[in-house]
């Protein structure tokens, strides 16, 4: 088994290039060994070698992905789903130009008055233990890395998620449906814009999507089944997307940012609260048993993935290669306070929605218990949590 074999110590011995080839090789060995049951294997397997094997995140600075759903014409027009139009009313009245946040705000990044991420974000102590000593100039870049990289994830979520919202209003065949999705689609168009602004004004840094976020969006734009991608978007992403921005929001100091986060996770509530009407409707009556095993075992894989695999590896090979092992990068990552509350803030949104939709069933309950997921079971679900609650809740 290649697990066995300390593979950081093998790699450390192998040219820079060669290492590089050897650990992408590990890492995909890793996560798809973690995935159990063949069905899923089957629908991320292609997707996890074009993004941890191929980089094909990373090869180019585009890329294409075939979509393979249908669109679904309905020509009589009916009002079928009274609380997606109930959505779709709020959306409109939602709306908020990007112009108007207050971008005269100027935003020094290596501010130690206003930081983007709090110095207590991450564990300087454990860095030191390892033997890496930082000076405060050094620790406040550090700090500017990682909020630009998180920015950067934001930001190539958010493409990912307006391409999404455009596949899922064509697919979905409620028409109430539709006319809410458009609405998202404009609310996806608007974070691409403000979250791009804010990199490309602001930071001055973009980083390369993330090879586990490639896959996760690789694999839900290839689905053709159109609530395998509502599933994949509008509650794991989407649930994701509520973790990390509800943690920036609560920690960051710097006033611009604060804004457009809290406009932004406004939208994103809406966002997951048509996910979940959509899904409980469907699931409940259109799937058999075997789909709806495959859908509860996908979801609990991409909820694995999602808390294990977003270690900031590229910050690691900008900062400290050579200085540390990947291993214990990981570990220092997973371990520091700002990690444990993203994943805290995720779980107790994404996982009362799980149950909401009919995905925590007698079967699944005790592998979310194995994985420490337990205590998140009884929390409110979207569709019964206003945007205000949402905000107040990461006060
Ligand atoms: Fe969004
Ligand atoms: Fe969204």
């Amino acid at each position: 088994m290649l697990e066995r074999f300390d593979t950081s110590r093998l790699a450390s011995m192998l040219p820079a290039r060669v290492r590089h080839h050897v650990e992408d090789a590990v890492d995909a060995y890793e996560v798809l060994s973690e995935i159990r049951d063949p069905r899923v294997l089957r629908a991320l397997g292609p997707s996890g070698v074009r993004g941890l094997l191929l980089k094909r995140g990373k090869q180019s600075s585009t890329t294409q992905m075939p979509a393979h759903h249908s669109a679904h014409f309905d020509w009589t027009y009916p009002h079928d789903q009274p609380e997606m139009a109930d959505l779709y009313r709020r959306a409109k009245e939602g709306q908020w130009n990007g112009d108007s946040l207050p971008w005269h705000i100027s935003v020094d990044p290596l501010n130690p008055e206003v930081p983007i991420i709090p110095p207590d974000f991450v564990d300087f102590e454990e860095l030191s233990r390892l033997g890496i000593q930082l000076q405060d100039k050094e620790k406040r870049e550090v700090l500017a890395s990682l909020g630009s990289w998180m920015l950067s994830q934001f930001l190539h979520g958010e493409q990912g998620a307006l391409f999404a919202a455009a596949q899922v209003t064509e697919a979905v065949q409620f028409f109430d449906g539709k006319l809410y999705g458009s609405t998202q689609v404009m609310d996806e168009g608007r974070h691409v814009e403000v979250f791009s602004r804010y990199l490309d004004t602001k930071l001055n840094k973009l980083y390369a999507i993330n090879d586990n976020l490639f896959v996760i969006i690789d694999s839900l734009m290839t689905d053709g089944r159109w609530d395998m991608k509502f599933l994949g978007m509008q509650i794991m992403v989407e649930g994701l997307a509520l973790g990390a921005f509800g943690v920036i929001y609560k920690r960051t100091k710097e006033p611009l940012l604060k804004e457009l986060l809290k406009n932004v996770i406004q939208d994103e509530a809406r966002h997951v609260h048509y996910g979940v009407v959509a899904l409980r409707e469907h699931f409940q009556k259109h799937l058999s048993p075997r789909e709806q095993r495959e859908r509860e075992d996908w979801a609990f894989e991409v909820a694995l993935l999602m808390r294990n695999r977003f270690m900031a590896m590229e910050v690691y090979e900008e900062w400290f290669e050579g200085r540390m092992t990947r291993d214990q990068w990981k570990k220092f990552v997973s371990s520091s306070p700002g990690m444990a509350d993203f994943r805290r803030v995720m779980f107790s949104r994404l996982v009362p929605n799980l149950r909401e939709i009919g995905l925590l069933s007698k079967r699944m309950i005790p592998h979310y218990e194995r994985v420490g997921l337990g205590e998140y079971f009884g929390g409110k679900s979207a569709d019964k949590l206003t945007a205000n609650e949402l905000l107040s809740s990461l006060q």
